[in-house]
C-alpha cells in the first residue's frame, strides 16, 4: 500500500514519539512492521549517542522500510536544537515532526535534503500557523492523547483542519485499534498517529511496572491534569496515587517543581491516553502492527458491506 506522501505502507500508522520510551529498537521495529517509527531526539541523552541511533537507524532501514522520523523540539530553550538540525542534516530523516514550538527553525534544512516538516498542533490557531509556514503535514493532537493532550474532537478537527490545508494530516489521541485507524482515514487523515498502543511493547523503554500498568488500565483510569508539566497531559491515575498526588495537587494549572526530589514527572508518574484499554500483554511492535493491520482490514470490510439508500 502506498500512503501519506508515497511511503510505502503496510498501514497509515505512525509509532509517535514518547518521551524517555521511544528508542532506535522500537523506530526500527515499526519501521519494519511498515508503518513510521519516530523518536523524540531528547531521549538520547548526549549527541553522541543521537548520533549512535541516527548511525544505527539508516544503517539497517531499507527502502522498502516505513519512514523514521526525527521529533524535535524547536521551543527557543531547547538548547541542543542547532547541533540536533546538524545531525539530521546528516542522517536526513524522510519526516521530521516539530513539536513545542514554531517548524519554521527546521525547514530550511529539512527541505534542502528532500525531507518533509510536519508539525505538531493541538488547536486551529496552531494549525493556522503551521499552514503559513508552508509545513507538508499536520500531527493534529486530539482528545484523548496520551501524554500531552488536545481538547478538540478528532472529527472536527480534521474537517477544520482540510478546509485550510492540503498536505498530509496526521491524527492522534485514543486511537488504539485497528478500527480506529479506519474511522481516522475515513474522516479524511491520511496517517494516524498512535503512542499509547505501543507503551507496552517489548521494544519500549518504559519500566516493566509502567508497562504493567497500563495492561491492567481502562480507559477511565487516567486523569488530565497541567499541574505536572504546566500544560494538559494524560496521566495514569495509578501512578499519580502511587508517588502521593492528591485531586488537590492535579488541580492546579501551575506546575509543582518535579525536577529534584523522590518524584520525578514521567520517570514516576506515567503518561497513557484513553486507547490504554487495548493493551492486554507485553507484545512485540511487529506483532502489534500485525493486530492492527487484521482489524483495520475488516473495519474495511465492514464499511465495504454497509449499504444505505
Ligand atoms: C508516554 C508518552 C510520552 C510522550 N512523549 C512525547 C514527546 O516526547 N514528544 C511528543 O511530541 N509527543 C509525545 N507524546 C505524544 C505522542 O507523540 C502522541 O501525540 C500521542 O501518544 C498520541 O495519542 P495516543 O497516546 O492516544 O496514541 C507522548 C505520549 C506518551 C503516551
Amino acid at each position: 500500500m502506498t500512503g501519506m506522501h508515497g511511503f510505502a505502507l503496510r498501514l497509515p500508522v505512525i509509532c509517535a514519539p514518547m518521551f524517555r520510551l521511544s528508542g532506535p529498537e522500537m523506530v526500527m521495529a515499526a519501521c519494519k512492521a511498515g508503518i513510521g517509527g519516530a523518536f523524540p531526539c531528547t531521549n538520547a541523552r548526549t549527541l553522541d549517542e543521537l548520533d549512535q541511533w541516527m548511525a544505527s537507524i539508516t544503517d539497517t532501514l531499507s527502502p522498502v522500510d516505513g519512514p523514521w522520523i526525527a521529533n524535535l523540539i524547536t521551543h527557543s530553550t531547547h538548547a541542543r536544537l542547532a547541533d540536533e538540525l546538524r545531525l539530521v542534516a546528516q542522517y536526513k530523516p524522510p519526516i521530521v515532526i516539530t513539536a513545542l514550538g514554531s517548524p519554521k527553525p527546521v525547514m530550511e534544512t529539512v527541505k534542502s535534503y528532500g525531507g518533509l516538516v510536519f508539525a505538531d498542533v493541538v488547536n486551529m490557531r496552531l494549525a493556522k500557523k503551521a499552514a503559513d509556514a508552508e509545513v507538508d503535514g499536520m500531527a493534529c493532537i486530539s482528545a484523548g492523547a496520551g501524554g500531552h493532550t488536545g481538547n478538540l474532537s478528532p472529527f472536527a478537527f480534521i474537517s477544520a483542519v482540510r478546509e485550510i490545508f492540503k498536505g498530509v494530516i496526521v491524527v492522534g489521541g485514543g486511537i488504539a485499534d485497528g478500527a480506529g485507524v479506519a474511522g481516522a482515514v475515513a474522516a479524511g487523515a491520511d496517517c494516524v498517529y498512535m503512542g499509547t498502543r505501543f507503551i507496552a511493547t517489548e521494544e519500549s523503554r518504559a519500566d516493566p511496572r509502567y508497562k504493567s500498568m497500563v495492561i491492567d488500565a481502562q480507559t477511565d483510569d487516567l486523569v488530565v491534569s497541567s499541574a505536572i508539566t504546566g500544560t494538559p497531559a494524560s496521566w495514569l491515575k495509578a501512578s499519580t496515587e502511587e508517588a502521593g498526588l492528591s485531586d488537590e495537587d492535579l488541580a492546579g494549572t501551575v506546575p509543582r517543581d518535579y525536577s529534584s526530589g523522590d518524584v520525578k514527572k514521567w520517570r514516576d508518574i506515567w503518561a497513557a491516553g484513553q486507547g490504554v484499554g487495548q493493551t492486554s500483554e507485553i507484545e512485540s511492535v511487529a506483532k502489534v502492527v500485525d493486530g492492527l493491520h487484521r482489524e483495520y482490514l475488516s473495519a474495511l470490510a465492514r464499511l465495504g458491506a454497509l449499504s444505505f439508500k
